[in-house]
This record gives C-alpha cells, structure tokens and sequence, in this order.
C-alpha cells in the first residue's frame, strides 16, 4: 500500500476521532429537560416527507388537531408545515436536511415527521445521508422510543434504542482504503450509553416495572458493546429495586418469537443498529411496522414518526389514499403524552386499539379493498366522542 493511501486513512480516522470527542464535551454539558408546561405556544412542525407521507402526516394533523380544539384556539398549540423535508429538494441541495429547512426545524419544539426516501447505493437519487438518522444527530434525539404491545398474548414490550451512535453516527463516513479494502466504523461513548440507560431505567421506575433487559453482543463486538454493557451495569445500581439482564442479540431475536419466554421482557435498552433491527421484528407481532409509533427523544426537541418507509409503489400505483396512517398517528399520541397532553393521548392510543385490533368496523388494507386513510381517520375521531371512552 502507497504511502499516499496509508495517510489518506489515518487522516480521515484522526478527523473522526475530533469529531467524536467534541461531540462527547457537548454531552458532557448536561443540558436540562425542556418544560412544555411553560411554553406557550409550543411549536409543533410538521414534515409532510415522501410518497405517502403528505397523504398520512396530513390526516394525523387533522386528528391531531381535532383532539387539541381548545389548545389551538388559546394558542397554546401551533401547528407548523415543513414542506422542504423532500427527497428532491434534498437532492438539489445534496443535503440530508438542507439548511433552510434545518432551520425551520429548530424553530419548533416537537416535530411530526413523515417518512421520507433514503437513498441507497446505485440508485438515482445522490447519495446523500437518510433524513431521519440527520436529524436524530442535528437535534441530538438521543433514544428512539418504540412501544410494542399486544395484550392477548402478553407482549407488552417497550425499546430504548440509541438513536446518536452506534454503527450510525458515522454510517456516512466509512472508508473506502484501497478497492479491496472498506472500514465502516461503531461508536458508543459512556455519556451517550448512559443518558439512553438511565431513560429506560427511569422508565422502568414510573412505572413500577421491576426488570430492565440490556442487549448487546459484547461476546464478540467486545470495545463497543463492552463499553454499553458495563455502562448499563454501573446505571443499574442507581436503581436497587429494579434487576436488570444482558442479553445477546442473536438469542434475544430468537426468544422474541418464543411465547413461552417472550412475555417476560418489558423494558429492552440496546444499541443503534440492534435496537433498528428488533424493533421491526417486535412491530410484526402487532401487526406490522404500518401499527407501530416511534419517539425521538432529546432534551431541547423531540421527533415522532412512523416506523416504515415512504411506500413509493403505491404512489406510483394511485394507492396514496389507501396508505395505512395508523403508524404516524400513533406516533402522534406519542407526542401528546410526551407534551403533556396525557388524557389526550391516551384517549387516541385507545381509539387506535379499539379501531384497529377489537372492534375493527373499517380495516384498511392498502388498496381499494379496503378503506382510505381518512375514512379510518374518521372512525378515529368517531370513537374518540364515544363518552365511554
Ligand atoms: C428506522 C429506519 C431508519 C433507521 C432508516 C430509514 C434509516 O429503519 O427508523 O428504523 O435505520 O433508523
Ligand atoms: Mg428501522
């Protein structure tokens, strides 16, 4: 190898390295928890995304708006619309999230974001990097929460995934060393694993859950995963009541679909990539990624969102108004509870179950065998002025 090549590669890694330390001094200036309650308005923008995405983040807009009436009318509540979050305004400008639009992001406090395309390898767009993993990074939503439930089998599960690190944060900047040879590269530091355990075990606390499940493969990716691992068993002992375990990924995937073992997990603490993984595989047990909300959760601002793609095939098949909105929607009651909007939001969680896994009047399917989004929508809100609810 040239020596040309031999600098090129230690020059990058000394980059990402200073990258990565003055991200950990960031950190280390603990910021405190925004206070909703003392807001007014608080500013809720609303990323209308890719394919399906302005057909579904419109129609949980308008729920969502139906539910805080009062709260838009007093102003305690804004609604915001960020049109630029697009795969093509994003191209033209070879930004994840072109400054414009980073902008009007960090202009509100919560953001309901649609899904949007990411690009891959080969295909026709430039390759920039995905929109939600830059904005998970630019406004440091440290834990991807991601609730999983399905009360007639047990399975009340709910993932603090790490959403800043991780075999993400320099997803983009692997190395290419010669033609043969490529490094990517994985990160944890031990501010970043701790803020994410310690969430999960304050969440585990509130809600009287006395065990916490740490998942990693620290058997084998020993450096990174080791550093998560010990992390999370130093948090622990702030937290006498609560037992926690370290599971590896490959027998905890394994277990998920064990039902005799699967209904002891409750709250599941675990890295970028695992955490990416495991939360789609739980999400089929509800019914699929289309039923599964998400919260990213940081302590300036917080994103909600769904947890599958943009769908560009229905688009393109005319199917846009039959595209399932429940995944956003319920990210939506995410963002109530996370505003404080509890009552709210838990009347909207309810709706959702009723409508979707109990009583199911309209089901929707994704093409015209079933009903439309708004159609559901309807229902939604039907439900929620049912006075027994
Ligand atoms: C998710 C998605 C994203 C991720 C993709 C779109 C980059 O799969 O939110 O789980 O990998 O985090
Ligand atoms: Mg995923």
């Amino acid at each position: 190898m040239s020596d040309e090549t031999m600098e090129r590669a230690r020059t990058h890694f000394e980059t990402l390295v200073n990258e990565q330390l003055e991200r950990v001094e960031r950190m280390k200036q603990a910021e405190d928890w925004i206070d909703y309650s003392t807001l007014k308005p608080i500013i809720v923008g609303v990323c209308w995304g890719d394919g399906i995405g302005p057909i579904i983040s419109q129609e949980t807009q308008r729920i969502l708006e139906f539910l805080l009436a009062d709260e838009l009318k007093s102003g305690k509540v804004e609604f915001r619309t960020i049109e630029g979050l697009t795969i093509e305004n994003r191209a033209k400008h070879k930004k994840a999230i072109p400054d414009d639009v980073l902008e009007e992001l960090k202009a509100c406090h919560v953001i309901l974001k649609a899904p949007t395309t990411t690009p891959e390898k080969g295909d026709q767009w430039p390759n920039i990097e995905s929109a939600n993993v830059a904005m998970r990074r630019y406004l440091d939503l440290f834990a991807n929460v991601r609730p999983v439930k399905v009360p007639q089998e047990g399975i009340d599960w709910i993932f603090f995934r790490e959403n800043t690190e991780g075999a993400y944060v320099l997803g983009s900047k692997g190395i290419q060393v010669t033609e043969d040879l490529a490094f990517d590269f994985t990160v944890t530091t031990k501010q970043g694993a701790e803020r994410l355990i310690r969430l999960a075990f304050d969440h585990a606390k509130k809600n009287n859950i006395d065990y916490v499940t740490i998942v990693t493969k620290a058997n084998v990716v020993k450096t990174t995963d080791g550093l998560f691992l010990e992390t999370a068993a130093r948090v622990a002992k702030d937290y006498p009541g609560i037992r926690w375990e370290g599971w590896y990924i490959d027998i905890m995937t394994a277990k998920l679909v064990d039902p005799k073992r699967r209904t002891q997990f409750r709250v599941i603490a675990l890295q970028n990539l695992y955490g990416d993984i495991l939360t789609d595989e739980a999400a089929e047990f509800q019914g699929g990624v289309g039923t599964a909300g998400s919260a990213n959760i940081g302590k300036r601002y917080a994103m909600f969102e769904a947890i599958h793609g943009s769908a560009p095939r229905m688009i393109k098949e005319g199917r846009g108004k039959y595209a399932d909105p429940c995944s956003l929607i319920r990210a939506g009651a995410m963002m109530l509870n996370h505003i404080g909007f509890t009552e709210k939001g838990k009347k909207l969680e309810m709706a959702l179950d009723i409508c979707g896994q109990y009583e199911k009047k309209l089901t929707i399917t994704g093409r015209d065998t079933g009903c439309t989004g708004e159609e559901f929508g309807n229902y939604l809100m039907e439900t929620m002025q049912d006075p027994n609810l």
